[in-house]
């Protein structure tokens, strides 16, 4: 396996490891960094790839730099490595928000997290992420998702969601896909508030969407997430 890396937008990395045997035609597992004055990790990866993604960083910032690190939620493709990269990182925490702090962080981080409120914001020096509670949107009571405002770019973890070792950005359509995976894994919550959730990510108008797990976007961002809300609404069991 190998950690492909890629500046998706301006100093905003996608490092990406393809897992052939995860998935019919492969799954990738993506990390984004956002190198900033305060420089942000968004998913660590599982505690195994830890030495891939920690060497894939490194060739960008110090991996001592790091600040932040923060994902979507509680899984080890999320946030399995969180303790190795807080141990090499003396100055980084984990940032949450509360449920995600109460439920499993305080208890999991070997160093506390910081808890964020809905839309609270850091400021990363350069960047500036907006942290957005999701509860159970894909998955998980904690569920969040992080917005860069200077790029409008969504980090929205697990959502979009597709098999294949596509390129770092396409321009072709990104729900297709994910509806297809969504049949092959069910790894969505499918639950009467996950059409409100999503349209609310689509509110920000992002201009990138960055996905975890398949090809990052900048094309047609908002309307995806609309076609994707309603695909799930159309899902929700009627009684
Ligand atoms: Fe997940
Ligand atoms: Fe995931």
């Amino acid at each position: 396996m190998q950690t492909n890396t890629h500046e998706i937008a301006d100093h905003i990395y996608r490092l990406s490891t393809c897992v052939p045997e995860a998935a019919p035609g492969g799954f990738t597992f993506n990390q984004f960094l956002v190198d900033a004055d305060e420089p942000l990790l968004f998913h660590t990866g599982p505690r195994r790839m830890f030495p891939l993604v920690s060497q894939a960083i490194a060739r960008i910032v110090p991996l001592e730099r790091l600040r932040w690190i923060a994902f979507g939620h509680v899984e080890s493709d999320e946030c399995g490595a969180m303790n190795e990269f807080l141990a090499v990182a003396p100055h980084a925490l984990v940032a949450h928000g509360a449920i995600g702090c109460m439920v499993s962080l305080d208890d999991l981080c070997d160093r506390p997290p910081r808890k964020l409120v809905d839309g609270e914001i850091i400021d990363l020096g350069g960047k500036r992420v907006r942290h957005i509670d999701t509860p159970h949107v894909p998955h998980n009571w904690e569920a969040r998702v992080l917005f860069e405002e200077t790029t409008k770019t969504l980090f929205c973890g697990d959502l979009f969601t597709h098999t294949g070792d596509g390129p770092p950005l396409t321009d072709t359509d990104i729900v297709g896909p994910a509806l297809a995976a969504e049949e092959l894994f069910h790894a969505t919550a499918v639950s009467p508030l996950i059409g409100k959730t999503i349209r609310r990510l689509a509110k920000l108008e992002p201009q990138m969407l960055a996905l975890m797990h398949g090809s990052s976007t900048r094309t047609r961002c908002s309307e995806s997430l609309l076609r994707l809300a309603d695909a799930y609404d159309l899902m929700v069991p009627k009684n």
